[in-house]
């Protein structure tokens, strides 16, 4: 009786609207959201001012807004179930995230490997933006009172640092924040770049490395075939190794309901053509229901609009409830409303 008075726990995840989203996102975050939009109650946000910590061209990245929302609700995400929305439309991720840059170390921020590496590749503009995003990454979370954060690995060192940031507050302030755990997929937490598997499939490399969601069949095949791969034909699971086989792998793994010994006594032994041919037929089953969708519903803007607007005011209130807290906590001057 009591249980089903427990209220549900709450998960936030982001994801950037900039480029295609990869195969990798699909597997490593959006597909887990669809997963776990029963259980919990999640709010899943296009954090567009994530985005713009690297130059983006306006109109574009409008558009890609709307695009990575229409790819969400493809790939299954239910609009009534989640709050789906727009970073920038909920202004207090920018309040909060100002508070908590007060709350964060310089020498913190520096260790950030994402940030190394974005400052090597845009190293014309190093900005502050780009330095303190992950604090902005932690406001998102904890405005929403979040207990679970589904990521990829590549983001465990900044839902660390948010996890700091909110017991280094809690410490001063008494229990304000939740501290978040994160909630890593079983298997496809890293895909990795299809020219250079020793690196994350990531949608600001070149288009060869990975495989857009949107991909067209033909074109996943071509960029599977492509793939980078060792010359000693065996189809076994050696990441050290063998790192492009390993990912092929670790693809087929994710979508199909084989185990990796299963892959290897399916394929071992059959040439590498065989095997990615495999891999791409797993791929285009995956994304052609989604990419079937997505063109339905991007056609839709007013439907768009309405989970856009919707979104909003359920994240706003939610957001707006937690800023109160914390504004009184931290001395601001009180609102009169
Ligand atoms: P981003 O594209 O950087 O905004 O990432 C959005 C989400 O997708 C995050 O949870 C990432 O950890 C996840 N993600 C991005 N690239 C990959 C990848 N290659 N493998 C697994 N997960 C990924
Ligand atoms: N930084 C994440 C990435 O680059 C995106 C993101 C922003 C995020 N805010 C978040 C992910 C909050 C989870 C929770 O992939």
């Amino acid at each position: 009786m009591e249980a089903q008075n427990t209220p549900k726990q709450r998960i936030f995840s982001g994801i950037q609207p900039t480029g295609n989203l990869t195969l990798g996102n699909y597997i490593g975050a959006l597909r887990n959201f669809g997963v776990l939009q029963n259980e919990y109650d999640c709010l899943y946000s296009i954090v567009d001012m994530h985005a713009i910590t690297v130059r983006q061209e306006p109109s574009e990245l409008r558009k890609a807004c709307l695009r990575t929302m229409a790819i969400f609700l493809a790939s299954g995400l239910d609009p009534e179930k989640n709050i789906i929305y727009f970073q920038s439309q909920v202004p207090q991720h920018a309040e909060l995230g100002w508070i908590l840059d007060c709350f964060t170390y310089m020498g913190e921020l520096s260790r950030m490997t994402q940030f190394k590496d974005k400052s090597a590749k845009h190293a014309d503009n190093i900005n502050a933006g780009l330095f303190t995003y992950p604090v902005l990454m932690a406001a998102d979370i904890l405005l929403y009172m979040t207990n679970l954060v589904p990521i990829g690995a590549d983001q465990k060192q900044h839902l660390e640092l948010a996890r700091d940031i909110a017991l280094r507050f809690n410490a001063v302030y008494g229990d304000v924040f939740n501290v978040p755990e994160g909630y890593f997929p079983k298997v496809g937490a890293r895909i990795m770049s299809l020219q250079d598997p020793t690196r994350k499939m990531s949608k600001s490399d070149p288009e060869e490395c990975y495989i857009a969601i949107l991909d067209k069949p033909e074109i996943i095949r071509k960029k599977l075939r492509r793939a980078v791969t060792d010359s000693d034909n065996s189809v076994v699971f050696d990441p050290e190794n063998k790192p492009g086989i390993a990912n092929l792998m670790s693809i087929m793994y994710a979508l199909s309901d084989k185990s990796m010994d299963e892959i290897t006594a399916d394929y071992d032994g059959k040439g590498y053509g065989v095997f990615k041919d495999a891999v791409a037929d797993c791929v285009i089953s995956a994304l052609e229901p989604i990419q079937k969708e997505y063109d339905r519903i991007s056609a839709d803007k007013a439907y768009l609009e309405q989970v856009m607007i919707s979104g909003r005011e359920r994240a706003e209130q939610i957001a707006w409830k937690t800023m109160l807290k914390v504004r009184k906590k931290v001395g601001l001057a009180a609102l009169k409303l």
